[in-house]
């Protein structure tokens, strides 16, 4: 085990679907499906089943967004990057989340694991812009200082429940 994914599981999938360079992202795929990323033992471990080097298989891991080389925090921050969102200043509100999270370069998630942010394309409210998502609940005209103080709201309930 590690980070709660079993390896022996890995294992399993890649045999599924056979050794073969021809299966490398759709067991790239399952894998993540399984456990939401993928962390570098298992891009170790399939480098190593399917014979090539690992750096090919963190190039393909890497090139397609789909794919998350890290664990996703306990809470889901989404920012909606829709037109009319963008159009209401979606940006600073992520800008501001990203500071607040001190997330840099391609980091979504912070570092103690509490949040992941991400962007989502139209959520369908765009009456209700710019639209910020916390565990899929959705907030309405939000602005940089509000989608703070979620963050800091959701800290303190964690904080409590520790
Ligand atoms: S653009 Fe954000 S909800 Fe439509």
């Amino acid at each position: 085990m590690a980070n709660g994914i079993s390896m022996q599981h890995v294992e399993e999938i890649i045999d599924a679907h056979g050794a073969e360079v021809r299966n490398l992202i759709a067991i790239m795929q399952d894998i993540q499906g399984e456990y939401k990323y993928l962390s570098p033992e298992v891009l170790e471990k399939i480098a190593d089943k399917l014979g090539i080097g690992v750096a090919k298989v963190y190039s393909v891991a890497t090139f397609y967004e789909n794919f998350s080389l890290e664990a996703k925090g306990k809470n889901i921050v989404k920012v909606c990057d829709g037109t009319a969102c963008h159009v209401r200043k979606s940006q600073p509100i992520y800008d501001a989340i990203r500071e607040n999270l001190s997330l840099t370069g391609r980091q979504k998630t912070s570092a103690d694991g509490l949040f992941t942010l991400e962007t989502v394309a139209c959520l369908g409210a765009c009456g209700l812009a710019p639209v910020v998502t916390v565990n899929d609940q959705v907030h309405s005209k939000m602005t940089p200082d509000e989608a703070i103080r979620l963050l800091d709201e959701i800290r303190s309930k964690e904080a409590q429940n520790a």
